[in-house]
């Protein structure tokens, strides 16, 4: 995730940007930058690590006690110095930093070209500074206020001007934005521990809300119009703390932000009626109707969200798909045809068994999408489309908001296959975007059951042996769930379909044995339930994830962990929550090593 810092006060104002930056490295990024006005604006940026800007800095340095810095993490065009934050328009006069997404750029970036404007870079950040420009008439506040009512998306943006010397403007909606109130100097910052070595005081800048930096403090006002009075929040937490933004460890801060990564992956890709419009898929329509067969691969726990789409894939538009570990599929001598749509599934993008699993797709003649989350990874270079989830950078090694957003991006690529195929008619789009423009909020209220989720950390914290059952989709979250528990708190667990229980695992339940059970498909719920009997006669301890309206389940589980009420065909996402956060619980009980769990590592770029 983008990393956005500003200063305003007497000091030079260089290299404390750049000791900022260094401060949000944590957030992960591929290209840094900054901007100093000093009568004229000065930009320094690069591709790569803060040390080449600071290099560059070294060699051609900037004066001026006023300025803006960016650290990237691309999501529209590939990391490379042209790319980099911050942008200008084309007088140099205006200068942006931005992080977000601006879900309409691509309108606003035809329609500004219409009017003559030329590019330099293929972000969406770049068109800002030619919006404030153009908007621009003697006041860069209403500049920026009209500016950004031309944009829509997930944003905190920043701008300052050479016309207004000693001012800098942002603005925030959703993507954080805070202001550190020094002794005759301001600071403005994407996060807390970028300035924490400054100062302790702080000023946070809610959505919808714009912010006036002058080295003698700042103002808040609603984006629309409008004072607002901000409280003073005093800062105690130490500079470890404060990376992982208040909590204990990054895999709990990664949990926590998945209502913004559900909105974020979804931003700008969806209308209401169900169409998807995916970016860099560049399959037609013809080829999404003429498609016979779709291959997924993937390891780990890119795996088990290809189990979900295959879930979706084969329910919703009834079309034949495999999921296949790549380590496997490899060596397999898979049946891979010329027409069919081979999905490789990797976070990283990097993992050295789905690209070689993915590159023996494309060579048998299939189509190949990369699902990742990285811009300009391997995968998505080798691939012929690309479908970028928008989690941000993942530091915990247990993989969470990736996992999520993947979901996300498989519901996507269902409704642009299944509308173009004729198979998912208006009424069923419409009722999957509603479901999924929902997730947020119930992403959120999932998060809310934390002590109900501790309680059962504590219940099954000694156990030896843990199962995770389900059916259909809610097998595939048990896998998750499972892998989860394993990862973190080193407790051997196994998920398996709940049908599958009687067939032989069933003899090692005994009394007390955990038994997770994921129950929110109605069309299997009594199926369910009787595996939940099954385990309750043997003396399991039954706990359960289900709806909360769900009283029947109430009446066989010794416990039951609530999500909110959805759409079948979308209850496994939030139902990942709960899993998530017991895993969690589980190891912080142990007390493990959360985000670096041994023996793994993120990213398995070796066979
Ligand atoms: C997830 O918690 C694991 N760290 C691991 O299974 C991971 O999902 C797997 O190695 C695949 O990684 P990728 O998504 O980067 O390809």
């Amino acid at each position: 995730m983008c990393g956005i810092m500003g200063y305003a006060g007497p000091r030079a104002a260089a290299p404390l940007l750049l000791e900022g930056l260094r401060r949000l490295e944590y957030r992960g990024y591929d290209s840094a930058g900054i901007a100093v006005t000093n009568g004229e604006i000065h930009v320094r940026k690069a591709e790569g690590k803060i040390d080449r800007l600071a290099a560059l800095l070294e060699s051609d340095p900037i004066e001026g006690s006023i300025g803006i810095g960016h650290t990237r993490w691309a999501t529209h065009g590939a990391p490379s110095d042209l790319n980099a934050h911050p942008h200008t328009d084309p007088s140099g006069e205006f200068v942006v930093v931005h992080n977000g997404i601006i879900e309409n750029y691509l309108s606003l970036r035809e329609r500004l070209e219409t009017r003559g404007h030329e590019f330099t870079s293929e972000t969406d950040t770049e068109i800002l500074a030619h919006l404030v420009a153009e908007e621009y008439d003697g006041d860069l506040v209403a500049a920026v206020r009209r500016a950004v009512g031309r944009a829509e998306g997930a944003y905190a943006l920043v701008v300052m001007t050479m016309h207004e010397p000693g001012k800098i403007v942002a603005v925030r909606r959703i993507s954080p934005l805070v202001v550190g109130l020094g002794d005759g100097e301001t600071f403005l910052a994407s996060d807390i521990p970028a300035v924490l070595e400054h100062t302790r005081d702080f000023l946070i800048v809610e959505d919808g809300e714009l912010v006036i930096v002058t080295k003698d403090g700042a103002s808040i006002e609603a984006i629309d119009g409008g004072p607002i009075d901000r409280e003073v929040l005093h800062i105690e937490w130490d500079a470890e703390q404060a990376e992982k933004g208040g909590f204990d460890h990054f895999m709990l801060k990664e949990i926590h932000e998945q209502p913004v990564v559900v909105t974020e992956t979804l931003a700008g890709r969806l209308d209401e009626d169900g169409h998807a419009w995916l970016e860099d898929v560049e399959f037609d329509d013809y080829f999404a109707s003429s498609l016979d067969h779709i291959w997924i691969t993937a390891c780990g726990t890119a795996y088990h969200a290809g189990l979900v789409g295959k879930e979706i894939f084969q329910r919703v538009l009834r079309i034949p798909t495999s999921v296949e570990y790549a380590h496997e599929m490899r060596y397999a001598d898979p049946l891979v045809r010329p027409g069919s749509l081979t999905v490789a599934i990797s976070q990283s993008g990097e993992t050295a068994d789905t690209l070689a699993a993915a590159r023996l797709a494309k060579t048998r003649g299939s189509r190949l999408l990369a699902l990742t989350n990285v811009v300009g990874s391997t995968l998505s270079r080798d691939a012929d489309d690309i479908l970028y989830t928008r989690a941000g950078p993942e530091i915990a090694v247990a993989s969470t908001k990736a996992y999520l957003a993947m979901l996300i991006a498989e519901y996507l690529l269902a409704l642009r296959i299944g509308r173009a195929r004729g198979i998912v008619d208006e009424a069923l789009a419409a009722r999957v975007a509603h479901g999924l423009n929902l997730l947020p909020e119930h992403v959120d209220a999932a998060l809310g059951q934390d002590a109900s989720v501790i309680a059962a950390a504590e219940r099954i914290v000694d156990a030896d042996d843990i199962y995770f059952i389900g059916r259909g989709l809610d097998h595939a979250v048990a896998m998750e769930g499972s892998l989860k528990l394993k990862e973190v708190s080193y407790l051997h667990s196994e998920a398996m379909p709940a049908g599958e229980l009687k067939h032989g695992t069933l003899a090692l339940v005994t009394a007390g044995t955990p038994v997770i059970t994921v129950i929110t498909q109605g069309a299997v719920y009594d199926k369910t339930i009787s595996a939940v009997q099954e385990v309750k006669a043997r003396g399991g301890d039954v706990i359960a994830v289900a709806y909360e309206d769900d009283r029947e389940i109430a009446k066989h589980a010794d416990m039951v962990l609530r999500i909110p009420r959805a759409d079948d065909l979308l209850g496994p996402v939030t139902a990942a929550v709960p899993l998530q956060l017991l895993a969690y619980h589980v190891a912080r009980l142990r007390g493990h090593d959360i985000d670096q769990p041994r023996n793994l590592a993120k990213s398995v770029t070796v066979e």
